[in-house]
C-alpha cells in the first residue's frame, strides 16, 4: 500500500470548493459515512486521495503520455481528481465513454483504442476530435478509412492508426491474450497497409492485467522493433498499454519505478527515442482509491451473508485467484477495527443471489466474532468492482460517497 504525503497532492477540486457539483457527498471517514448512513443496501466509496496520489505518480514517473483506461471506473468524480491532478489524456472504447469525458474534462485528448468499433462510434469519435484509432485486422482498417479517412477538420490533426500486438500472456493474473491482436506476417502486412493510407502509424500492446513481471514490458518492446524493422516502416508512437499492478493482501508485486525503468531502458535500447510513448494504466490508477462497504446479515459458521456480490462490485473479488483486503466496522462498539486485539479467522463471503457462482471464497482474514449488523470494507474495488456493479435481483450499491482520507490503509 502506497503511503500518502497529503500536502504534496493537489487536493481534488470537490474535496475543498463547496460550489463544485460532484454529484457526491464527503465525509471525513467511512465511519463517519456509515454513521450517516439510512440505506439498506451496500454502498461504494472513493478516495480522491489514493487516486490523486496514484495519477501523481505516473505523471512524474511513466517515460511518455499517461492515458486514464476509462473502463476501469468511469465516475466522474475520478475522472474530475485525475484532471485535477493533471492527468489530460484518456483511453475510450465507445460512444458513452467519449460522450462522459467530454461532458467531465471538455479539454481532454481521447484515444479510441479498443480495436473493433461500430461505424457510428467512428464517425462519433472524429466528431468528438479523437483522431487515434486501434486496429488489428484488414476489415477493421477498412472500415476506419472508409468512415472517417477522408474527413478534414479544422484542427488538421493527423489520423493515427494503432495496430494491437497479440502477446502471449507473460506473468499477468488476468489474462488479456485471446481476443485482440496480430503478430508475425499479418502484423506486418497490416503495418504495410496502414502506411499505404497515408495517415501516422502507432503500435499498441496489453500485457495483461496485474501484470507481476516489469520484464514482459521489455520483451513486448522487443517484439515491436522487430514487426517495425521487418514492416520497414515508420512509428510515430508506441503504446505500452495498461497491466501496472497494485498490492493485495499476500500478493506484492514489484515497485512501479521498477516497470518504468525497465520501459524506459527498453525503448532506448531499441530505438524508440524519438516518438509518442504511451501507456493505458486502468487499476494501477483507481483500484486502490476505491472500496465497498458490505454488511453481514447472517452468519453460518465461516461463511457470512452479505448484502453485495459478484454481480454487483465484488465480480474481481469473487473471480479470481486472489484475495482483496477486507476490515471490519462495527457500529456499536468504539473498537470497530481490526486494531490486532480480536483474534481473527478466515472466512468466506455469500452473495445475496442463489447463485452457487455468487461466493467470493476468500479466505477473508477477520475477526472471530463477526455477526450480523457488522459491516465490512472490501477494498480495492476501485477499478473493475464499481464499474461493474448491476441490480441483478435487486441487490448490489445504491450510493457512491467521497471520503476525505487518504485511502484503505495498511492491508
Ligand atoms: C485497451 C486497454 N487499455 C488499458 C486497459 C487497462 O488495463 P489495466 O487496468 O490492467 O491497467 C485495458 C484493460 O482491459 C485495455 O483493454
Amino acid at each position: 500500500m502506497t503511503h500518502l504525503d497529503s500536502a504534496s497532492l493537489a487536493r481534488p477540486s470537490f474535496l475543498t470548493d463547496p460550489d463544485h457539483d460532484s454529484g457526491l457527498a464527503v465525509f471525513q471517514s467511512v465511519r463517519q459515512a456509515l454513521d450517516a448512513y439510512d440505506g439498506d443496501d451496500a454502498f461504494c466509496v472513493l478516495y480522491p486521495q489514493a487516486i490523486a496520489a496514484a495519477a501523481t505518480q505516473f505523471l512524474e514517473r511513466f517515460p511518455g503520455q499517461v492515458l486514464y483506461a476509462v473502463k476501469a471506473n468511469p465516475h466522474p468524480a475520478i475522472l474530475q481528481t485525475l484532471w485535477a491532478a493533471g492527468l489530460r489524456s484518456f483511453d475510450v472504447a465507445s460512444i458513452a465513454e467519449i460522450d462522459l469525458v467530454r461532458q467531465t474534462a471538455p479539454d481532454a485528448k481521447m484515444y479510441l483504442m479498443h480495436p473493433v468499433k461500430s461505424r457510428q462510434t467512428l464517425r462519433h469519435a472524429y466528431a468528438a476530435g479523437i483522431r487515434d484509432f486501434a486496429y488489428d485486422s484488414a476489415a477493421e482498417l477498412a472500415k476506419i478509412i472508409e468512415e472517417i479517412g477522408g474527413l478534414s477538420a479544422a484542427d488538421d490533426a493527423p489520423l493515427r492508426l494503432h495496430l494491437r500486438l497479440a502477446l502471449a500472456n507473460g506473468a499477468a493474473k488476468m489474462s488479456l491474450a485471446g481476443k485482440f491482436g496480430v503478430e508475425g506476417g499479418e502484423a506486418v502486412s497490416l503495418l504495410r497497409a496502414a502506411a499505404a493510407t497515408g495517415a501516422e502509424l502507432g503500435i499498441t500492446f496489453h500485457v495483461g492485467s496485474q501484470c507481476h513481471e516489469p520484464e514482459d514490458y521489455r520483451r513486448a518492446v522487443g517484439r515491436v522493433r522487430a514487426l517495425v524493422d521487418e514492416a520497414g516502416v515508420h512509428l510515430s508512437s508506441l503504446d505500452c498499454g495498461g497491466g501496472f499492478p497494485i498490492a493485495y493482501p499476500g500478493m506484492t508485486p514489484p515497485p512501479m519505478d521498477t516497470y518504468f525503468a525497465v520501459i524506459a531502458d527498453a525503448l532506448k535500447a531499441y530505438g524508440f527515442t524519438d516518438i509518442d510513448i504511451l501507456g493505458e494504466p486502468g487499476r494501477a490508477l483507481c483500484a486502490e482509491g476505491g472500496s465497498t462497504l458490505v454488511r453481514v446479515e447472517l452468519r453460518k459458521g465461516d461463511d457470512l451473508y452479505i448484502n453485495d456480490g459478484i454481480y454487483g462490485s465484488l465480480f474481481d473479488a469473487g473471480t479470481f485467484d486472489w484475495v482483496f483486503p477486507v476490515k471490519r466496522h462495527r457500529l456499536t462498539s468504539e473498537n470497530d477495527h481490526t486494531d490486532g486485539a480480536t483474534p481473527m479467522r478466515g472466512f468466506r463471503l455469500m452473495g445475496p443471489t442463489c447463485d452457487s457462482h455468487d461466493i467470493l471464497r476468500g479466505p477473508f482474514q477477520l475477526p472471530v466474532d463477526m455477526s450480523e449488523g457488522d459491516w465490512i470494507e472490501i477494498g480495492h474495488t476501485g477499478a473493475y468492482g464499481q464499474a461493474l456493479a448491476s441490480r441483478f435481483n435487486g441487490f448490489g450499491p445504491t450510493a457512491v460517497f467521497a471520503i476525505a482520507e487518504q485511502g484503505f490503509g495498511d492491508i
